[in-house]
């Protein structure tokens, strides 16, 4: 039955399942019944079928995208790259004066369990703290308590051929976001400086945007980090030129040191994006895929290049190979 107050804490009582082992089994027999799987999202402790799963208009994540977020892969039955991912969030955290109301170990358990509910091997996941509900105003000081909710997806951002014959970009016009407004080094839940800048690719006809910084640097995409390469040699922007601290980009340093090659942290320009012989993203959704054309120019032979292939391929072994298993 639908009760509302004005606080707007009150919500539809909604089925739910306590984050517990026993609920884990109960999807997965239903999945094996033949029923449609309906996703299971975790709630502040509960999971919901993705029709029950709301979250108070009061909620300071939709009103001001007062919060943080994360996106997660797993592969093959591991998540890659767990705890960095929880080191940011957590830094995040702490960057806007948001406690997150559990432990990393209680979120980590939260976060495998969710994946258990989806009965999935592969897949994303989506980790948000908000706020928490509150009143109209801004003041994060009435909100009570951040929430957490974890959704968990299958996805597949870009088909195979798009890491075979590589991706066009532009430079759009919407700059990064000054660190000094909102530092892009806080993966909050206010993306729309990233959103205006997709909207440019979209209008372009491209498959992503790259984002200057206030300096005219490039800064990186919009969720990706950017990487150059010239006569041997990788280049990426400094986390200082407004880039986000990508898990995995430092993924991309570790495979470099592993195949003898030099990765500089270093301001780059739109020119010495267009002289480069490689350029690739990577992003956990994105992963590592190549760009054969910026603004109308081919980069280097108009092909993925070489280094980039390499790259694809060990970053590829790598999540498949390693992570935090999740039904162990
Ligand atoms: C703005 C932005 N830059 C870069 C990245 C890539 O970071 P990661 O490799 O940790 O996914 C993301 C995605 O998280 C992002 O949102």
């Amino acid at each position: 039955m639908k009760t509302t107050d004005v606080g707007g804490t009150v919500m539809d009582e909604p089925k739910t399942r306590e984050a517990t082992a026993k609920a884990a089994v109960d999807s997965r027999s239903t999945a094996s019944k033949g029923a449609v799987k309906e996703s299971m999202i975790y709630i502040d402790g509960k999971f919901y079928t993705q029709a029950n799963a709301k979250v108070s208009v009061f909620d300071h994540g939709l009103l001001y995208g007062d919060g943080i977020f994360e996106g997660i892969r797993f592969y093959n039955g591991r998540v890659f790259r767990l705890e960095e991912h929880l080191d940011r969030l957590w830094d995040s955290a702490r960057s806007i004066c948001l406690e997150i109301p559990m432990s990393k170990h209680e979120m980590t358990e939260a976060l495998l369990e969710t994946i258990r509910q989806n009965d999935l091997r592969d897949g994303y996941i989506r980790q948000i703290v908000t706020r928490g509900v509150g009143n109209l105003g801004l003041n994060p000081a009435h909100c009570e308590r951040p929430s957490v909710i974890i959704i968990v997806a299958t996805v597949a951002l870009y088909p195979e051929s798009a890491y075979k014959n590589g991706l066009t970009v532009i430079t759009c016009a919407t700059r990064r976001t000054n660190s000094a407004a909102l530092n892009p080094a806080v993966k909050s839940l206010n993306y729309l400086n990233n959103v205006m800048a997709r909207i440019e690719a979209n209008l372009a006809g491209a498959d992503e945007a790259l984002m200057l910084n206030d300096t005219g640097n490039v800064a990186e995409c919009t969720a990706d980090n950017v990487f150059v390469i010239k006569r041997g040699q990788i280049f990426t922007p400094p986390i200082s030129a407004g880039a986000l601290r990508g898990i995995t980009r430092s993924v991309v340093f570790e495979i470099a040191a592993e195949l003898g090659l030099k990765v500089t942290e270093t301001d780059i320009t739109r020119h010495d994006v267009f002289i480069a012989d490689e350029c690739f993203l990577t992003g956990t959704a994105a992963e590592v895929i190549p760009v054969i054309k910026v603004d109308g120019r081919p980069i280097g032979t108009g092909k993925p290049g070489p280094i980039s292939a390499r790259m694809i391929a060990r970053f590829r072994e790598l999540t498949r190979e390693s992570g935090t298993e999740i039904y162990s």
